[in-house]
């Protein structure tokens, strides 16, 4: 397993539906045997923009887990928590907010977009504006190498590097940084030494991102370091200061393809979403009167599956053979469209059966899934409180 940490959060919307599932989820579960995996609800984020409704976000939080936890999020792979049970967010975005300029919250594209697209909330808030300052501390907190998000995210993940690089400039300050380097470098031994300096050079006058990554790797293997040389080794690396907060990169989750039973994109907005969990009766009802081809009016007519949303779900749930036989016998109008829908119908409601299966012992038992988060934010609060103690070191806050 790579050590490179991943850490993503979700703001709890509610149930969760298929378009999660094969968007986000399905990926974080995959993620959590390659990696060191943190994944919480963003419960803060949800209340700069609901502050005006915490009571959903109160019911809509262990919905929601138990989601992940249908989905095979497994607790004994990955660390599920609460943003708010680990204040220590809170701390880090306060003390980031010293440093980052308001223009580069102003520029960032969700910030504008959001308040036109919930015009009927007043955003003009100070917390809004922070939005994506808080999500750069819950990914700095955690060192994160890795941060699996949607492509509306990654200006997100963008603004994040830039406020570790500034803060890294700001306050990787030391006496003697020069010297303290050439010692750790000595201690990485002769031909390391030699190929990290190489590294160096590579990406610092070539910009080469794969010599940065190898540096770092280089680095991680050294079994001969201690923790201050490794952070001075990975901040000299990249530019000329001690790295306290490492840059992450987004892991871009593909678009789900699952389109809403009204063939746009599924949304819990638009009304057009099968849940997660939803009993087979209405999966079966919303399935049968979905949309087809607007040109197949009668039985008779041929189709087109290019221009009829069942075929993306198709794409979603079917064998190569089934395909086919979409394919033939819709140009053909050899099958109608309710034969064709039946396959879909069988495939969302077994893998939905896995999904109420695996709900199961959440629903009858919501104090295992209390303790699970409670395990989980005990976990991320022992690595936050690492990350702080460095951070308020380097800020002049570890009076003694
Ligand atoms: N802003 C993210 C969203 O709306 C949720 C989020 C909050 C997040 N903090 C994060 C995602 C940290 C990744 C990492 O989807
Ligand atoms: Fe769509 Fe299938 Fe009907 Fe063709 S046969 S229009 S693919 S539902």
């Amino acid at each position: 397993m790579s050590p490179e940490r991943v850490v993503s959060g979700m703001r709890p919307t509610g149930a969760l539906h298929l378009g999660h599932y094969h968007g986000a989820l399905k990926n974080w579960v995959r993620l959590q045997s390659e990696h060191p995996c943190l994944f919480f609800v963003a419960d803060w984020h949800a209340l700069t923009t609901h502050y005006d409704s915490p009571e959903v976000i109160e019911q809509n939080i262990w919905e929601m887990v138990i989601d992940w936890l249908a989905a095979g999020i497994d607790p004994s792979q990955s660390i599920l928590f609460i943003q708010s049970r680990v204040p220590e967010h809170a701390e880090l975005h306060l003390l980031l907010s010293m440093s980052t300029p308001l223009g580069w919250l102003e520029r960032v594209p969700t910030y504008k977009d959001q308040q036109e697209k919930l015009a009927d909330r007043d955003l003009a808030t100070y917390g809004f504006l922070g939005y994506p300052l808080l999500q750069a501390a819950d990914i700095l907190m955690y060192r994160a190498a890795w941060v699996p998000v949607g492509e509306d995210q990654v200006p997100h993940v963008e603004l994040t590097r830039e406020v570790a690089r500034r803060f890294n400039h700001l306050f990787g300050r030391e006496p003697g940084f020069e010297e303290k380097v050439k010692a750790a470098i000595g201690k990485l031994g002769g031909k390391r030494g030699k190929q990290y300096v190489e590294l160096r050079t590579r990406y610092q006058e070539q910009g080469d991102e794969a010599a940065l990554q190898q540096g770092r790797a280089l680095i991680d293997e050294a079994g001969s370091l201690g923790l201050a040389d490794r952070e001075r080794l990975i901040g000299y690396l990249a530019g000329s200061r001690r790295m306290i907060l490492s840059e992450p990169q987004a892991l871009l989750t593909e678009a789900s393809r699952m389109p809403g039973i009204d063939g746009h994109k599924m949304s819990k907005s638009y009304g057009n979403s099968i849940a997660m969990r939803e009993d087979p009766a209405s999966v079966t009802k919303k399935i049968r009167t979905m949309p087809t081809d607007p040109a197949r009016v009668r039985r008779t007519d041929p189709g087109e599956p290019e221009r009829c949303p069942v075929w993306q779900l198709h794409q979603v749930y079917s064998t190569e053979d089934t395909r086919q036989w979409v394919q033939t016998g819709c140009r053909s109008a050899g099958i109608g469209c309710l034969d064709c829908k039946q396959p879909v119908i069988d495939a969302v409601v077994a893998e939905q059966q896995q999904f109420l299966a695996r709900a199961q012992p959440f629903v009858d038992d919501p104090a295992l899934v209390r303790s699970i988060i409670a395990d989980g934010c005990d976990k991320a609060r022992r690595i936050a409180h690492e990350t702080m103690r460095d951070v308020r070191e380097v800020m002049g806050l570890a009076y003694r």
